[in-house]
């Protein structure tokens, strides 16, 4: 009996250790991240590990339980990868990396940041394809991706995106066809995809949507063909015709321009 209670103190009191050794998480990720950059400008200088937190940090703000909500670094000059022990900062709300040198390509587990509001990758050397595991962010209200090398389909999982009101993958090399999925989005505003060598028609659903929900959608300059049909429009002009390698759709303004 003492021998087991002595055990069980012994144990706990390891497992408080471990809790508080292990209390700089949030900290533990940043730096891990500072590690894998190369920073010219020397814009991190203040990411010190030795910090109880990363709250103090430039670029970093959290919220009043030392969380980080936000990593502003847009236009720092950064280069390198994105490691993927991000995805376990788990209130982050934005994460503001547009206008860098990053490259290597985006890790999956960004699709565990479920507080995630703003995604801001734009304008970077990222290469690889877009993780279908990002259409689990149901909190993401912008996602711009946009001036990046990506390839691969554009993953029919965005459709569960049902807060976003801004996607912008224009000047990538995405391909494949646009999935119909992203006609689920009724918050959506606008949609950027020009610059692709994306094929296929625009899919009925985002015509509707761009006519019924003043969506703003750009699919100019990508290898898409065929001929639009849509629902959403009234009277003699039911079928809009189109040549969709130059086509840039203001359905919504047309729509507000018959009413
Ligand atoms: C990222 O860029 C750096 C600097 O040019 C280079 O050393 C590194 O190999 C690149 N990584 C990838 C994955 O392209
Ligand atoms: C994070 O995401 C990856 C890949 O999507 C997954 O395998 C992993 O279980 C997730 N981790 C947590 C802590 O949710
Ligand atoms: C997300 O979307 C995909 C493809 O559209 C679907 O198969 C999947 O069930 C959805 N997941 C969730 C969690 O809604
Ligand atoms: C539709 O969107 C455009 C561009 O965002 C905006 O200028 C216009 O006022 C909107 N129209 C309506 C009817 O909401
Ligand atoms: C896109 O279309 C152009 C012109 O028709 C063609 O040369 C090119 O090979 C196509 N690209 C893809 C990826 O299909």
């Amino acid at each position: 009996m003492v021998a087991q209670q002595a055990a069980a103190a012994f144990i706990t009191g390891l497992l408080a250790f471990a809790i508080l050794a292990n209390c700089n998480t949030e900290g533990d990720i940043l730096y891990a991240q500072r590690m894998a950059w190369q920073d010219p400008k020397n814009v991190l200088k203040s990411w010190d590990p030795t910090f109880d937190n990363p709250c103090p940090w430039e670029h970093v703000t959290c919220d009043n339980e030392n969380y980080v909500i936000r990593m502003d670094l847009g236009k720092a000059g950064i280069i390198g990868p994105l490691v993927p022990q991000l995805g376990e900062l788990k209130k982050l709300q934005y994460l503001e990396l547009f206008g860098n040198g990053l490259n290597g390509s985006i890790p999956t587990t960004l699709g565990n940041l479920s507080n995630l509001v703003n995604f801001d990758l734009q304008e970077n050397m990222l290469t690889g394809t877009i993780p279908a595991s990002l259409g689990s962010i149901s909190t993401l209200v912008n996602l711009r991706l946009y001036g990046n090398k990506l390839t691969g389909p554009i993953p029919p999982s965005l459709g569960n995106l049902t807060n976003l009101v801004t996607m912008d993958l224009q000047k990538n090399a995405l391909s494949g066809s646009i999935p119909a999925s992203l006609g689920n989005i009724e918050t959506l505003r606008s949609l950027n995809l020009n610059g692709n060598v994306l094929t296929g028609m625009v899919p009925s659903e985002i015509v509707s949507l761009a006519s019924v929900r003043n969506l703003s959608l750009n699919v100019e300059n990508n290898n898409l063909t065929g001929t639009v049909t849509s629902a959403g429009l009234r009277g003699a002009n039911e079928h809009v015709t189109c040549r969709l390698s130059r086509l840039v759709l203001w359905l919504g303004l047309a729509l507000a321009a018959l009413f």
